[in-house]
């Protein structure tokens, strides 16, 4: 998807009628993390199948419009955080408090609905890496979203030994979904029954903050650069024997990554098309 078609105004409807929302999923769960940060869970639709990883758009319908008197569904990309096989759909979002979407949708309720387009795409998928023994997940912020779902992935875990997941954000607050996530999957009887008793201990998780005090504090590439992160996780730097990885941030963290593991790492960037050792996917535009 490119950047005209991550953020969508879809088709005008007229305002006299009661707006159809033939896409409509209603909330069924609302949790707010800090001032700007909420996660909330809707009903899914029978028919929608996904893959761990991906993205669909979803919304509400906008102001009427004072000239034209129509109003419009105000979309906006948002990773799926649930996993394929949940029989409801999960999503973290960041509260803008000026945004178009996010001004009002952190204003929703238990019972209220949403507009989901059920269309969903993304380079975040199991199909899009070649196999490897490691698998390592980079987010920033709200880019944790993604592997929320794919910690939950029973393929995940079919597929590789260990499983990173680093989330870098500016405050500590701001870790606390991720952490009670990954927290949770320890007591998830069903997830221990489905994917194996003690699947978890796989995973190795590596939070760090910028600006608050934390355990760990510093950029994540930056504790890579250092060699830091990999004394602290007890691992070999990545490589393209064994290593594969997912990156979800912000641009410039994209970027820095991706460049690390070009010129560093020798990994070669995947896609659907044309499986290899890494992907890429914007947290958000600019
Ligand atoms: C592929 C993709 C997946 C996305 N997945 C998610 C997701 O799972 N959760 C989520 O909250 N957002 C996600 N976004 C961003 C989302 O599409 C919207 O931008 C966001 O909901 C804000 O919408 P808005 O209309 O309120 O403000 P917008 O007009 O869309 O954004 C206003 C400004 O807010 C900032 N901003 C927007 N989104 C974020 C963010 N997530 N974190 C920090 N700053 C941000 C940017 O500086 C942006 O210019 C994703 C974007 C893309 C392209
Ligand atoms: N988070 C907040 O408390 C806050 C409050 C009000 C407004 N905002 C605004 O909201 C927008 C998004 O803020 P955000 O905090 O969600 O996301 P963000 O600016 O993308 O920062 C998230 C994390 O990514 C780190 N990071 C940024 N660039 C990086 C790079 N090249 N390599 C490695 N790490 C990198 C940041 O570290 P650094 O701290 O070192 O940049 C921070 O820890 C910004 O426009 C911001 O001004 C944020």
């Amino acid at each position: 998807m490119n950047e005209q078609t991550a953020v969508t105004e879809a088709t005008a409807v007229p305002a006299t009628k009661k707006p159809a929302l033939p896409d409509a999923q209603t909330v069924t769960q609302v949790k707010h993390w800090t001032d700007r940060l909420f996660s909330f869970r809707v009903t899914r639709p029978a028919s929608l199948r996904f893959r761990s990883g991906e993205f669909v758009m979803i919304g509400l319908m906008g102001d009427v419009n004072e000239k034209t008197g129509k109003q419009k569904p105000l979309l906006r990309a948002y990773s799926i955080a649930s996993p394929s096989w949940d029989e409801e759909m999960e999503f973290y979002s960041i509260k803008v408090q000026d945004g178009p979407l996010t001004s009002k949708l952190q204003h929703i309720k238990v019972g209220d609905e949403i507009i989901m387009r059920p269309k969903p795409v993304g380079t975040l998928v199991h199909d899009a890496l070649v196999p490897g023994k490691r698998i390592w997940f980079f987010a920033t912020g709200t880019g944790f979203a993604p592997f929320a779902s794919l910690l939950r992935e029973p393929e995940t875990y079919e597929k590789f030994d260990e499983v990173i997941i680093t989330h870098t954000c500016r405050e500590a607050g701001e870790l606390t979904y991720g952490a009670e996530l990954i927290e949770s999957l320890k007591h998830d009887e069903l997830l221990n029954e489905v994917i194996g008793e003690g699947f978890w201990k796989k995973i190795k998780y590596y939070p760090t903050t910028t600006r608050e005090e934390s355990p760990k504090m510093g950029r994540i590439t930056d504790l890579m650069r250092s060699g830091e992160a990999f004394k602290d996780l007890g691992v070999e730097p990545l490589n393209p024997d064994t290593d594969r990885a997912m990156i979800c941030g912000n641009m410039a963290f994209n970027l820095e990554l991706k460049d690390l593991f070009e010129n560093t790492y020798n990994l070669e960037e995947g896609a659907n098309s044309k499986p290899a050792h890494y992907v890429v996917e914007k947290a958000f535009l600019d």
